[in-house]
């Protein structure tokens, strides 16, 4: 889903303006009109069109609660937000009654705004009536670099943040270990599912799926041999992914490390390639190898979302030049941080049991939300790419300017 638009309507310029300081803290929200005036907002409302209008009521309660009746009636699928400085029963029943969504309470508390705009995006994507799942793989050419810990941690961030129905699909056949990043033990795997893919329906799918805890996460694992794993064909691929799309939101796959028939046909039929790397030349050569043969297959620029892993601040080699390298954006990176990920996979738990909230868990978080569009408080550790850090020292860039000859 795009991003949201939003009008404010206050009177009181002190109000407006901590709005929309608090809203800059959000992802997809955008303020496409802000009015003093109730009339002119109400007339910008029906022109516009826009998903959000945050009307407050302090000052002249009756033509705001006409206003608010009016857009209800002229635009169905707006959802209004509504404040006041002063809160009764009565007036928040009026405003319901009118049409108003949420009644928040002035000055406006950014929990209270944050918990309104899930819910109205909650309430315009029903509008929308989309329910087929968007496939997310993360892939890399090179083992080690991160990939299990990114889709799991991602996986379950997504299945918190949207609390939609997520399915984490472990397609490394012969080395899966989702299972044991997570410490489950499920007793259907992928094998199971793909010989009895004509008699299996979304109920029974779903009763015998793993469900990671009380989350709308569900796992996938990989076949319990090798033998079985090599029965499984890139066909095989195609219908599970498929069938997996009509019943989950998000299907988040862990990939094995190579350009085998079976990775690329999930790579195919991905929406999103996560494409991890490291900053170093070794990592970076092989995203680049990556990319060409991306280019080849023809895969749209915006679906290959290069990822960098493991990142620290005092990198010799900077976003910057890795994005001069590859020709292409980093769309996020996610900080080193060995001892919370580490601990986390000997202990078979998500890195936000053990770290909650730390850098490297608002990271996952902010590139779930990224993601999915959601709507979540920005912390200011991870708000988009700090591009302003110079090399240190005198580096040999130039080895990674010529990169791309290298592969030609
Ligand atoms: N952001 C990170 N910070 C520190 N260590 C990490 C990070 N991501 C992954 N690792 C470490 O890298 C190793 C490989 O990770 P893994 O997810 O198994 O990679 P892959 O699935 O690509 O083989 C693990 O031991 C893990 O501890
Ligand atoms: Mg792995």
């Amino acid at each position: 889903m795009a991003n949201l638009n939003m009008i404010i309507i206050d009177s009181n310029y002190d109000s407006r303006e901590e709005l929309k300081v608090l809203l800059e803290q959000f992802h997809q929200i955008d303020v496409i009109g802000e009015f003093d005036n109730i009339l002119a907002g109400y007339a910008a409302a029906i022109e516009e069109k826009p998903q959000i209008v945050f009307i407050d009521l302090s000052e002249n309660i009756d033509l705001g609660i006409e206003t608010i009746e009016k857009i209800t009636y002229r635009n169905k699928n707006c959802v209004i937000l509504v404040s006041s400085i002063n809160v009764n029963t009565d007036l928040v029943l009026k405003a319901m009654r009118a049409g108003a969504r949420e009644f928040l309470t002035q000055p406006v508390m950014i929990e209270d705004l944050s918990t309104a705009l899930k819910k109205a995006k909650i309430l315009l994507e029903n509008d929308e009536g989309n329910t087929i799942g968007q496939i997310i793989s993360v892939f890399s050419n090179k083992g080690g670099i991160g990939k299990t810990t990114i889709a799991a941690n991602l996986a379950l961030k997504i299945a918190e943040l949207t609390e939609k129905r997520v399915c984490l699909v472990d397609l490394n056949l012969q080395l899966g270990d989702v299972t044991t990043f997570l410490d489950v033990n499920p007793s259907f795997d992928i094998s199971y599912v793909v010989t009895h893919l004509s008699r299996i329906d979304e109920s029974f799918l779903l009763s015998s799926l793993e469900k990671y805890k009380n989350k709308e996460l569900y796992i996938l694992a990989d076949p319990p041999n090798v033998e079985q794993a090599e029965e499984i064909s890139s066909e095989d691929i195609t219908s599970v992914l498929s069938m997996l799309k009509e019943m989950f939101s998000y299907i988040i796959v862990d990939t094995s490390s190579s350009f085998d028939i079976k990775t690329l046909t999930c790579l195919d039929i991905s929406d999103a390639i996560l494409l991890i790397s490291m900053v170093n030349l070794p990592s970076i050569r092989n995203c680049q190898r990556c990319m060409d043969l991306f280019q080849r297959l023809e895969y749209k620029t915006d679906k290959i979302k290069l990822v960098v892993n493991r990142y620290n601040d005092d990198e010799e080699i900077t976003i910057d030049d890795v994005e001069d390298a590859l020709g292409h954006e980093v769309f996020w990176k996610i900080p080193n941080s060995y001892f919370a990920v580490m601990s986390a996979i000997n202990k078979g738990v998500p890195v936000s049991s053990i770290a909650p909230n730390s850098t490297i868990d608002d990271s996952f978080t902010e590139l779930a939300a990224k993601l999915t569009d959601s709507v979540i408080i920005m912390h200011e550790s991870t708000k988009p790419t700090n591009k302003n850090f110079k090399l240190p020292f005198n580096l040999n860039i130039d080895s990674l300017k010529n990169l791309k000859l290298f592969n030609k």
